[in-house]
């Protein structure tokens, strides 16, 4: 386990330019998404949804609303991470559905529902705020198929260098229910990994 995980954290790196004629197999590309549909969330919220854009116009029409980024047009799929929003909101279905899924009482499933409302009233005191929470929780999404896509010999490079409210013009989002929080092309690699650069470990880590 400790092998691959080291493996994983070597083959991952922000691939710039794929490989346009490699495209990701079916059930490799179905691995990744899966990985970030089993993700932690706060309060086990799962508040996102992933869009798949294979289709190559769509991705055209996306690129210049995201620093004209080759990534975009090169991948083999584009995901699109989006952040749920009217639907947190603590007095709907949905936070009922969620809590309710777990073997426990309802006097219990009430007091998640309570103690949920009460520890994000700021929180949800606006769709901003509630976009904010959200999108925290889709960047763990995020890692998770970063990760997954490199153990099976897959790129990626996270995206957020982009204009949201165009790029949501171009999904035709319904943005009071979803909001664009983080992309990730995936494909295969058509350079070199370059060396990896990163802060020493005594200078990020420090044990008190
Ligand atoms: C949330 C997030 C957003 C990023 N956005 C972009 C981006 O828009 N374009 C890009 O080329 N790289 C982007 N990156 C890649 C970072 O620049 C990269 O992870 C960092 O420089 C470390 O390099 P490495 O991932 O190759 O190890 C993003 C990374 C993260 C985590």
């Amino acid at each position: 386990m400790k092998d691959l995980c080291e493996k994983v954290l070597q083959y991952r790196h922000s691939c710039k330019q794929f490989d346009e004629n490699n495209k990701i197999p079916k059930e490799n590309l179905d691995f990744i998404l899966d990985a970030g549909r089993r993700s932690a969330s706060s309060f086990g919220m799962e508040p996102w949804k992933f869009l798949v854009v294979q289709d190559q116009n769509l991705k055209q029409k996306i690129r210049p609303f995201c620093w004209d980024q080759p990534q975009i047009t090169t991948c083999s799929d584009l995901v699109i991470i989006l952040a749920k929003i009217e639907e947190l909101k603590p007095k709907g279905d949905y936070v009922k559905k969620m809590f309710s899924r777990r073997p426990i009482s309802q006097e219990r499933i009430d007091a998640y529902i309570e103690l949920y409302g009460n520890h994000l009233k700021d929180t949800m005191s606006s769709d901003e705020n509630i976009y904010c929470w959200s999108a925290r929780q889709c960047y763990i999404a995020l890692s998770n198929m970063m990760n997954a896509a490199a153990a099976v010999g897959v790129d990626s490079c996270a995206i957020e260098g982009f204009e949201k409210e165009n790029v949501e013009k171009v999904l035709k989002l319904d943005t009071s229910k979803y909001q664009l929080a983080v992309m990730l092309p995936l494909g295969y690699r058509v350079k070199e990994q370059p060396t990896q650069v990163r802060r020493d470990f005594d200078d990020v880590v420090e044990f008190i």
